[in-house]
């Protein structure tokens, strides 16, 4: 067990929004004691003149089901100040057991999934979702595109429930992937439905984030109207050309939404790029003319991860083309036949004010989106949390310092009903972040991703340290985050 610590003098921001206040704080165990009241007693001090104190952030999009026990350490989340992260995002989740989309579906049960990153005993908290495509996988297959029947109708509803009696935080949908894409609104209605009942949230990756954004955003509040479910629109963006300044209008409909009484918010990534599967944008047909994706040429694919052809990361499908003699169409195509759905790529889909537009909106919280694997994922992996807070917050001005922190802390554990976490009060457990608001800073690019930001001096969970000047100690004090009963 650690020993009591003292924070003396640093800039508490609590995760409410509220504005900073210099006060010393205290922790034991793994709880914060006082905030504000030195108790006198014998602690470790840690001089916090000029730094900022907010609760650990909490991912809440992430990919990481399997990053957690395969690197348990987490750097790529740690070192940028998450303590806990939300897993089984855009429809995909560890359980149950199917052919879904990323292959990962490898557990009976979420709850054998979430003993195994107990036994794994990972850096952060992780709390899960149920992924729609994985169940649907499941029970019917991965490429059945009709209306599923009475039987499987109820096996879908079986699994849901018995995800939330496991403790998932709710259910997520991938409705641009397969077999997310063949659902219809009756079924996502059935199974928002028990995710309502439980509390749960209702999280999706939207069909068209492109030239049908609006639609889509309609298509979601209508399941949320119909069940009551408590809406979470996955990273929230105009994506392609053709929906470019589309974003006033889509947060104008849910806007009116709010106004109607339906619970609809949203989470978003800080970068004007995507990443997705290249299969993805192939299937669509991006590359073969205008799409949901818009049109986009060879030129324009970054490739993220490749694992079975890692001389590829970090190149253009142009780039890799023109080495092997073929045009950009033709080395899609074997990419795609090569890696499958291990390739994702990164791609430039949205503009700068869209991003602006979206970031300041009052329900929109920060989430990363990020997806581990390969050797140059999207940078939002790493980084997405300092270039918030340097670079939209301190540089740009878009938002007040304690707004942003809010928005990645109290606002995210209250929408994912994560008790005594995202706030620095008494009796919270201690996840903490102490960084410099005047330094703190993204570090990585599209061709170097991986680096350690700037500024963050040191993170704590659940009262331990797991890292310390820029690196991570080696500390694994991360515990799994299962809703609570009749909440
Ligand atoms: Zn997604
Ligand atoms: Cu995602």
């Amino acid at each position: 067990m650690v020993g009591p610590t003292r924070f003396c003098k640093v800039t508490v921001f609590d995760g409410s929004g509220a504005p900073g206040f210099v006060a010393d704080v205290e922790i034991d165990g793994d709880r914060i004691v006082t905030v504000g009241s030195a108790t006198g007693v014998e602690a470790d001090e840690i001089e916090g003149s000029g730094l900022a104190l907010a609760p650990g952030f909490v991912d809440v999009h992430t990919h990481d089901d399997l990053a957690v026990m395969t690197q348990p350490d987490h750097g790529c989340k740690t070192l940028q100040g998450v303590t806990s992260v939300v897993v089984g995002n855009c429809g995909m989740s560890a359980a149950p057991v199917s052919d879904d989309p990323l292959g990962f579906s490898r557990y009976p049960r979420l709850a054998d999934y979430l003993r195994q990153v107990e036994a794994a005993g990972p850096a952060v908290n992780v709390g899960a979702l149920v992924g729609h495509g994985t169940v649907r996988a499941a029970v019917m297959g991965l490429k059945s595109d009709r209306v599923p029947d009475d039987r499987e109708r109820a096996a879908m509803i079986e699994h849901v429930a018995a995800a939330l009696e496991d403790g998932a935080l709710g259910m997520s949908s991938g409705l641009a992937y397969e077999p997310g894409r063949y659902a219809a609104h009756d079924e996502l209605v059935d199974l928002a439905e028990v995710v309502a009942a439980a509390g749960g949230v209702y999280t999706t990756h939207m069909r068209d984030e492109g030239r049908d954004l609006i639609g889509s955003i309609e298509e979601s509040i209508a399941v949320s109207e119909a069940t009551g479910v408590a809406l979470q629109i996955s990273h929230l963006k105009a994506s392609g050309r053709d929906a470019w300044g589309t974003t006033a209008a889509a947060l104008a409909v849910i806007d009116a939404a709010r106004h109607r009484g339906v619970d609809v918010m949203a989470d978003q990534y800080p970068y004007t790029r995507g990443s997705t599967l290249l299969e993805q944008i192939v299937g669509a047909g991006a590359l073969d003319g205008p799409s949901a994706f818009a049109h986009v040429q060879p030129a324009d694919l970054l490739i993220a991860a490749a694992p079975g052809n890692p001389h590829w990361e970090g190149r253009t499908i142009e780039e890799i083309a023109a080495d092997e003699g073929v045009g950009g169409r033709q080395m899609a195509d074997r990419i795609v036949e090569a890696e499958g759905r291990n390739c994702f790529v990164i791609i430039d889909s949205m503009s700068e004010d869209d991003v602006r537009e979206v970031i300041r909106h009052p329900a929109v919280m920060t989430g990363s989106d990020g997806v581990p694997g390969g050797s140059k994922p999207h940078p939002r992996l790493h980084h997405t949390y300092p270039r918030v807070l340097g670079h939209y917050s301190r540089d740009e001005g878009l938002l007040e310092l304690a707004d942003a922190i809010h928005r990645m802390t109290g606002m995210c554990a209250d929408r994912f009903g994560f008790a005594d976490r995202g706030a620095i009060r008494p009796g919270a457990f201690a996840d903490l972040v102490l960084f410099d608001p005047e330094t703190i800073i993204d570090t990585g690019t599209y061709t170097d991703p991986t680096t350690v930001p700037e500024g963050i001096r040191g993170v704590w969970v659940n009262g331990e340290r797991v890292v310390a000047d820029g690196a991570v100690t080696g500390a694994r004090p991360g515990r799994v985050i299962r809703r609570p009963e009749g909440q």
